[in-house]
């Protein structure tokens, strides 16, 4: 595979590439709008360790959403099923990602889903530890370790540009407390500065790939051979990446590629063949629902080649 790889992946970047000018790059968070359009990177890691990196690799680019999926291990590793999916349901909602609405409409005002915002704030309350700065510090601490101990760090001016403009967020949170989503306990403010600084927790191709080759291999990481997320957190986690993974594109991208992944606003996709691969892409322009248009086109035209799809 990998020489097959080797061989036709510059080709396949190239043609994605031209997807770009079907994009946006997102603005809402000021910082991230300063990423460049046309930047297309993407690192395939396999299980012993050999990767095949193409395009602009090193670019660096914050996790956004894909942070969410890995403190959804992190709460299910602190609470247990139980105590996640009393914050949080299983369900793709089929609205926009940082939507209200089914807040509102839907007893009991519970998140649909930990990948949507509202679910994912609500998840970021679960993480444990005395003060925001410990909980981040934890968060981080498990990042690092899932990307086989590269030295990852918030970028400070990405998650302050978020928290400066996050209105929408902050009307999230603040109706989950009104939900009693957040319990009595949670100090608003404090969860969503921890949520803004995992989302700002910056990563290149290479160190995605490797942090969802561990996802690819249930939770081992397959180079060092430690277990670092239970089994079945990972298969929940991934289950939640096919049906909610690419928003409400996620039902097109699981046709069309058919393998679990999770985008970011900065144009990230973490995306996994399970058993064997762990793939990290960038490209920041953004398609209508929120995913990298160049990104997306690229992995479809992937596990078309290489018959990758579960289904
Ligand atoms: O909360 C937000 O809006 C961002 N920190 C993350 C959103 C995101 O990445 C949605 N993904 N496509």
């Amino acid at each position: 595979m990998f020489d097959q790889l080797r061989a036709q992946l510059p080709g396949w970047v190239q043609d994605s590439r031209a997807l770009a000018n079907q994009g946006k790059v997102a603005a809402y968070i000021p910082e991230l709008a300063k990423a460049p359009q046309h930047v297309l990177g993407i690192t395939v890691t396999g299980r012993g360790g050999e990767s095949v990196s193409v395009g602009e690799t090193d670019f660096k680019f914050t996790m956004q959403s894909i942070s969410k999926v890995f403190t959804l291990l992190l709460a299910f590793m602190d609470h247990g099923e139980e105590g996640v999916f009393a914050k949080v349901g299983m369900e793709p909602t089929g609205d926009d990602f940082n939507s209200m609405l089914k807040l509102e409409l839907v007893e009991p005002g519970k998140p649909f889903n930990p990948l949507i915002n509202a679910g994912a704030i609500a998840v970021t309350s679960l993480i444990k530890g005395d003060t925001p700065a410990i909980k981040t510090e934890r968060i981080l601490r498990f990042f690092k370790e899932a990307s086989g101990g590269a030295n990852l760090a918030v970028n400070s001016a990405v998650a302050k540009s978020e928290s400066a403009t996050a209105h929408r967020n902050r009307s999230l949170a603040y109706f989950l407390k009104d939900n009693e989503v957040l319990g009595e306990e949670v100090d608003v403010e404090e969860v969503l500065q921890v949520y803004f600084d995992h989302c700002a927790v910056e990563v290149d191709c290479p160190q995605l790939a490797r942090m969802a080759l561990v996802l690819a291999h249930g939770g081992v990481d397959p180079i060092t051979g430690r277990e670092l997320v239970p089994r079945r957190y990972v298969q929940i986690a991934k289950s939640f990446m096919v049906t909610c993974g690419m928003y409400n594109a996620s039902g097109e991208f699981a046709i069309k590629a058919g393998i679990p992944a999770k985008s970011g606003v900065s144009g990230g996709i973490l995306a996994l063949v399970p058993g064997q691969y762990g793939i990290g892409i960038v490209g920041p322009a953004l398609g209508a629902k929120g995913n990298s248009t160049a990104g997306v086109h690229l992995l479809e035209q992937m596990s078309t080649a290489f018959d990758w799809s579960l289904f």
